[in-house]
């Protein structure tokens, strides 16, 4: 419930209790200098302050500057009742953000309208504020359905595939955290960026969705032909989500999401696909995928083959540095083997059996 308090900045008692009889419905604090002003602003919350420049040994400015100033209390609205005369307040007082001034030789009755007006108006920019948030805090929940909706229906498809994206979401989170403690790649990995990796992880395969469960599934070795329909799961999955998810209000997490399933295939040394890109061409959260995309695949059952152990697993990583990974980032992985093992094996341990 909104508080209905006013502070009143006036030596004149007389003053405050004309005014606190137009204004019904709030209470009125009232208060007669600079410090006494600060402190119960800071402490308690206000709808308005009223300063009556008139108050003896009052210097308005140097009050209305320091409200301003302290974030405390620099929201709270305020109105000045000036005498008309010194225009130099006046305009200052706007400068500083002041609501309104107002001329006490007008009639107590246009006085106190005038006060009401500014709280109504200042109640409506809260409201809409808090719908904005509102609207925010559901644009933001749309997209994580949408992207779940998207993992699960990869998940329908292939129940292997879809642990997949679970681990391979976690090893993202992991390798992130390490680039970070390693100090590399800081200029890119902001919270915000960090944050869109790992929910957009789950969507890297997305593109599977149009490829035939004769290819998806088959037990052995693809032809050529097959596997050049499999590679195009990379761009069809980054043009997917563009088109899917335009709508989106955070852009990072678009760009972020259209890049990992659309470069997550790329090699460090530019024999990747689907666009040959090289090195730090290739997007960082695409080479952050690509690490923990391939180290799951060689541990996972799949349709066309056995696991292998985490060991050769982690043998492999390390032989691929500077050739299909960044030896950054396979460095922060070979660190960090003990947390990828220990996600791995919490998520579907019994999938592996390695
Ligand atoms: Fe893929």
């Amino acid at each position: 419930m909104l508080q209905r308090n006013i502070l009143i900045v006036d030596d004149d008692k007389n003053n405050v209790l004309v005014l606190g009889d137009f204004l019904k419905g709030f209470r009125l604090l009232e208060v007669s200098n600079v410090r006494e002003t600060m402190q119960t602003a800071a402490l308690s919350p206000f709808e308005l302050i009223i300063i009556n420049m008139q108050t003896k040994g009052l210097d308005t400015i140097h009050l209305i500057e320091s409200l301003k100033r302290l974030p405390l209390t620099s929201s709270i609205p305020v109105v000045v009742l000036g005498n008309g005369v010194n225009t130099y307040v006046e305009d200052r007082a706007f400068e500083l953000g002041v609501d309104d001034y107002i001329n006490l030789k007008s009639s107590i009755s246009t006085i106190s309208s005038r006060i009401l007006r500014v709280i109504d108006y200042q109640r409506c920019l809260k409201e809409i504020a808090l719908k904005d948030e509102i609207a925010e805090d559901k644009i933001e929940r749309m997209q994580k359905q949408i992207i779940e909706s998207f993992a699960s229906i990869i998940e329908g498809r292939d129940s292997s595939t879809g642990a997949h994206i679970k681990r391979t979401a976690a090893y993202v989170e992991i390798v992130i955290r390490g680039l970070i403690e390693a100090g590399d790649y800081l200029d890119e990995l902001t919270d915000d960026f960090c944050e869109s990796c790992v929910a957009a992880a789950p969507l890297h395969d997305i593109g599977k969705i149009t490829v035939s469960d004769v290819i998806l599934c088959k037990p052995g070795k693809l032809t050529v032909d097959e596997f050049m329909i499999m590679q195009t799961h990379a761009r069809i999955g980054g043009k997917m989500i563009a088109e899917t998810l335009s709508g989106m209000e955070s852009s990072l997490m678009l760009s972020t999401a259209v890049d990992m399933a659309t470069y997550h295939h790329e090699k460090w040394n530019g024999t990747g696909y689907p666009f040959n890109l090289v090195r730090e061409d290739i997007p960082l959260c695409a080479r952050i995928m690509a690490i923990a995309d391939v180290f799951d695949a060689l541990v996972s059952k799949r349709c066309y083959k056995e696991p292998i152990s985490y060991e050769q697993a982690f043998d492999i990583i390390r032989d691929e540095s500077g050739r299909h990974f960044d030896p950054k980032i396979v460095e922060v992985f070979m660190k960090l083997k003990d947390e990828v093992v220990k996600a791995s094996d919490c998520l579907y341990p019994s999938e592996n059996g390695v």
